[in-house]
């Protein structure tokens, strides 16, 4: 897995200024002049095969390989072991009723890929503890959970005393020593899609209590760091030249394959606005540069592109001129909407490679703290693209 890491770390530090580069700042990236026949090649793409290309990684940089001759490295580094067994116990009613669809076979699917469970679990994080339940009932073992959202703790312990579970919920913020002292050298931690600072939370707390088992799915590894910035936690990625912001982090996990179409289509149009408007305040302040434009909710498509332009200008403090029609800006963002999303897979050919360039670091640390690791692909990314599963026992 080192050699693996390092391979990584060298592909990421000599690209960094083409995944760090995004199409949607500059319209005409640096490598465009490097790249002819990659750039041709890609606004040559359908809509549909940029969405499939947009959520399958190994295709992309299948297909971006004869251009791009590195995405044939990236293919080969991001490899894992795939585990997508049948689950072993039988869907209840009950249990499907209570579990919102795709977590169910997340959850059965995390299962699978740890057959052998033989210690109390404490489930970090757990939401409405539908994981700690379903192995409570399977390996017939104790689970405590812990979450810090009063409602869902209570939710949770509903759902467990109405299926006589041997699994309860306590609130409990992750982020302190409280959490810590829940844990024990006798537990098998488990987590399934803890965000960033909660699961490295975990690991620490973990290595220090030294807990005999960690199975952990980590996800979002930009949020709840507590200091604002990354940190790698093993001493290898701490020596690297490659130093993540949050950003970087965030481009890691950008993905929605599980988001509905309705969801996808409202998506796309913000961002052709965002362009429209991105054009037209370049012409109105006579200045070719981006201008960093905060999130905006998707309820403000219910209005027209010119509503749009003056909601985000007033934001901004630019005064658009009566003599400006804004129409025309509307088609310019459709067509740069059109490039932005040809041009932005090859920022994505290295997603997956950053992602476990990640994972890497959290299993190193892990192996530096005395625990032996495996990798595992859990599940297809339809079900989550947020599918690596680290299984680290203490030796
Ligand atoms: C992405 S959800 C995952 C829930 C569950 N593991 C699952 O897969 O369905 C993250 C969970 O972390 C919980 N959470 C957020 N911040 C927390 C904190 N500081 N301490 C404990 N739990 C926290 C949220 O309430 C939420 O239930």
């Amino acid at each position: 897995m080192k050699k693996t890491f390092y391979q990584l770390d060298r592909v990421l530090t000599e690209y960094a200024d083409i995944w760090r580069t995004s199409p949607f700042i500059s319209s005409c990236p640096a490598w465009f002049q490097e790249y002819p026949e990659l750039t041709e090649w890609l606004l040559a793409l359908s809509d549909d095969e940029v969405d499939e290309l947009q959520g399958d990684d190994n295709l992309l940089c299948q297909k971006v390989a004869p251009y791009f001759p590195v995405a044939q490295e990236i293919l080969s580094l991001i490899q894992l072991p795939s585990c997508e067994k049948q689950p072993s116990l039988e869907r209840s009613y009950a249990w499907q009723r209570d579990v919102p669809g795709r977590k169910v076979e997340q959850i059965e699917a995390f299962s699978a890929a740890i057959p052998e469970v033989s210690d109390p679990l404490l489930e970090w994080c757990c939401g409405k503890l539908h994981l700690g339940r379903y192995l409570a009932e399977q390996f017939n073992l104790p689970v405590l959970g812990l979450d810090i959202n009063a409602k869902l703790v209570e939710q949770a312990n509903q759902l467990a005393q109405r299926m006589k579970s041997n699994a309860r919920v306590e609130q409990c913020d992750a982020l302190t020593d409280e959490a810590k002292s829940k844990l024990t050298s006798q537990q098998h931690a488990i987590a399934l899609h803890a965000c960033g600072g909660l699961h490295v939370s975990l690991l620490e707390a973990s290595v220090e209590k030294k807990v005999k088992r960690i199975t952990l799915v980590p996800c979002c590894y930009h949020r709840f760091n507590q200091s604002g910035q990354f940190h790698p936690l093993s001493k290898d990625a701490q020596a690297s030249c490659l130093k993540l912001e949050n950003g970087d982090l965030r481009n890691a996990v950008r993905q929605s394959n599980t988001a509905s179409d309705r969801t996808i289509i409202k998506r796309k149009k913000l961002q052709s606005w965002r362009l429209g408007f991105d054009r037209l305040q370049r012409e109105i302040r006579n200045v070719d540069e981006y201008l960093p434009v905060p999130p905006i909710s998707t309820a403000i498509l219910n209005g027209s592109f010119a509503q749009f332009c003056e909601h985000v200008a007033t934001m901004k403090g630019v005064k658009i001129p009566e003599a400006i029609s804004v129409e025309k800006y509307e088609a310019l963002g459709e067509k740069r909407f059109f490039e932005f999303s040809r041009l932005e897979l090859v920022r994505m050919t290295f997603r997956r490679a950053l992602e476990l360039w990640l994972v890497l670091d959290r299993v190193m640390y892990l192996q530096e703290s005395g625990y032996t690791c495996s990798l595992t692909q859990f599940c297809s990314a339809d079900l989550t693209p947020r599918n690596i599963l680290i299984d680290a026992v203490r030796c």
